[in-house]
């Protein structure tokens, strides 16, 4: 009998053909939603589970879950799965790193020009038919050329926006947790400077960190009162990271000039406060969002779970024992 899965969202039908030659498949293909008590039903039978970062796994789902060995996340953040819990459970935890850091990087350009250079306001008002005339002083931006841009994180995705820097002939500066080896500094030519130093030399601030107790509210009010008042605050790593309440104050008061957001505080629910502000770019946690890497990351959660079920050993396993 092959084990029991469940694939809790829509994924492309190729990787349910992958996953049913070796498994008997639970699929959500209607993506209805599932709270944690329909999960939790779900998933009580099942073996392994190939879950997405709306899904919430931690020590009352897995206490009712006896049979679980595996659980495979759709993305490279995991903040939603309780590792230690897993651990604890005897449950393999995967994501999905690598295969999303180009596009990731890409879109957090996206949401730097869109941000500097005003274009959804600039789009917005077009579109309402306000644009009578051309004026000199219309919808004045940042120049991101020759700016000094400021990197939380110099991960993989953090060096890959620091290497797409170099076309606009930026200065890079960066803060992290550990400071970077010198081949990575020389290659994102970014510059460790302390989180203070970051703040309040970048012209663009961009994070690009996980999110743990230890960087929530990351950047808050003290944070933004250090960033110049023409800077721009961009954010395509996890909410919480970011203080929303003290965002939408600082965009408001001119603390901060603008903001370019794919994530937010308990999205999908974000806070109506950025609806009513026209200095901020919004997207709906889209930066890895291209068909190819979108199915990559589907095909290496489900290639994480096929090799947890059969050898015990997937490639990007979270919680080693
Ligand atoms: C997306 O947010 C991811 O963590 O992969």
């Amino acid at each position: 009998m092959k084990p029991k899965i469940l694939v809790t969202r829509e994924v492309f039908n190729d990787v349910l053909e992958y996953l049913s030659q070796y498994f008997d498949v639970t699929s959500n293909q209607p993506d209805l939603p599932m709270d944690a008590e329909t999960l939790a039903a779900n998933l009580a039978d099942k073996q392994g589970a190939m879950i997405t970062l709306s899904d919430k796994i931690d020590a009352t789902l897995l206490s009712r879950c006896p049979n679980l060995k595996a659980i495979c996340n759709i993305a490279v953040g995991y903040n939603n799965v309780d590792i230690e819990a897993c651990r604890k459970a005897g449950v393999m935890a995967t994501n999905t790193p690598g295969v999303l850091d180009d596009t990731t990087g890409d879109f957090t350009w996206a949401l730097v020009l869109a941000t500097a250079r005003r274009l959804t306001e600039a789009e917005a008002y077009l579109r309402a038919g306000q644009w009578d005339r051309w004026k000199l002083k219309q919808f004045l931006g940042l120049d991101v050329h020759h700016a000094t841009l400021g990197i939380f994180g110099l991960g993989r995705i953090g060096q890959v926006v620091a290497r797409r820097a170099i076309g606009f002939e930026m200065k890079v500066i960066y803060h992290d947790v550990r400071r970077a080896v010198s081949e990575i500094e020389e290659a994102s030519r970014a510059r460790f400077v302390s989180k203070e130093e970051l703040l309040s030399q970048a012209d663009i601030v961009t994070i690009h960190v996980p999110y743990s107790p230890a960087t929530h509210h990351l950047i808050g009010k003290q944070e933004m009162e250090r960033m110049k008042p023409t800077a721009i605050l961009i954010n395509a790593s996890r909410g919480g990271v970011v203080d929303d309440v003290a965002l939408i104050e600082a965009l408001l008061s001119g603390t901060i000039a603008g903001a370019g957001l794919d994530v937010f505080e308990n999205e999908p629910k974000l806070n109506p406060g950025f609806l009513a502000l026209k200095n901020v770019v919004l997207a709906p946690h889209i930066a890895s969002s291209s068909k190819a890497t979108r199915h990559k990351m589907a095909m290496l959660a489900a290639e994480n779970l096929v090799a947890a079920l059969t050898t015990g050993h997937p490639p990007n396993l979270l919680n080693p024992v």
